[in-house]
C-alpha cells in the first residue's frame, strides 16, 4: 500500500499566471528542503527551490521566480533559466538537466481553490531530477 500525505500550500488565488510564486517547505529524505509553487498558462506547477547549477535557491527576492518576461523561471545567481510547465534548463549553462518538479493539484473553481502538495512513500518527484556538471569559469 501506497502511503499518501497531502499538505495544503495556499489558495489558487494567491497565484497569478506568470506572477510571484509561493514557497513552502518539504521533507526529502528527512531533510527539510525549501520548495515553490507558480502558476503559468492557468496551471499551477511546483519545484524543488535548488538551482540545477549549484545548491542555491532560484529566487532573487522572496516568490520571485520568473524572469521580466514572464515566459521562464530564473536562477537569480548566475541566470540558468528554466521552463515553467517542466522545469527543463534552456540555457547552455547546465542544458539538459531539470528542476526537480513536485505532485501539485489544485482542487476547486476560482475564488474557492486550494493548492495542495501530494506525497507519496515512494518519493516527492514525478521527473526524475537531472543535475548539471557544468562550474563557471
Ligand atoms: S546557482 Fe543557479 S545559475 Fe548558478
Amino acid at each position: 500500500m501506497i502511503d499518501i500525505s497531502v499538505v495544503q500550500i495556499c489558495r489558487g488565488v494567491d497565484l497569478v499566471d506568470r506572477g510571484r510564486g509561493v514557497r513552502f517547505e518539504i521533507e526529502i529524505d528527512g531533510h527539510v528542503t525549501p520548495a515553490f509553487v507558480i502558476r503559468y498558462d492557468g496551471a499551477v506547477f511546483g519545484y524543488v527551490n535548488q538551482c540545477v547549477h549549484m545548491s542555491m535557491e532560484l529566487d532573487w527576492q522572496e516568490g520571485e521566480f520568473f524572469e521580466k518576461t514572464g515566459q521562464y523561471l530564473i536562477c537569480a545567481t548566475h541566470g540558468v533559466i528554466f521552463e515553467p510547465n517542466t522545469g527543463r534548463c534552456v540555457t547552455d549553462l547546465c542544458s539538459g538537466s531539470w528542476l526537480r518538479k513536485l505532485n501539485i493539484v489544485e482542487r476547486g473553481t476560482g475564488a474557492d481553490s486550494v493548492i495542495f502538495f501530494v506525497q507519496t512513500d515512494t518519493g516527492t518527484s514525478i521527473d526524475v531530477p537531472v543535475s548539471c556538471d557544468h562550474s563557471l569559469s
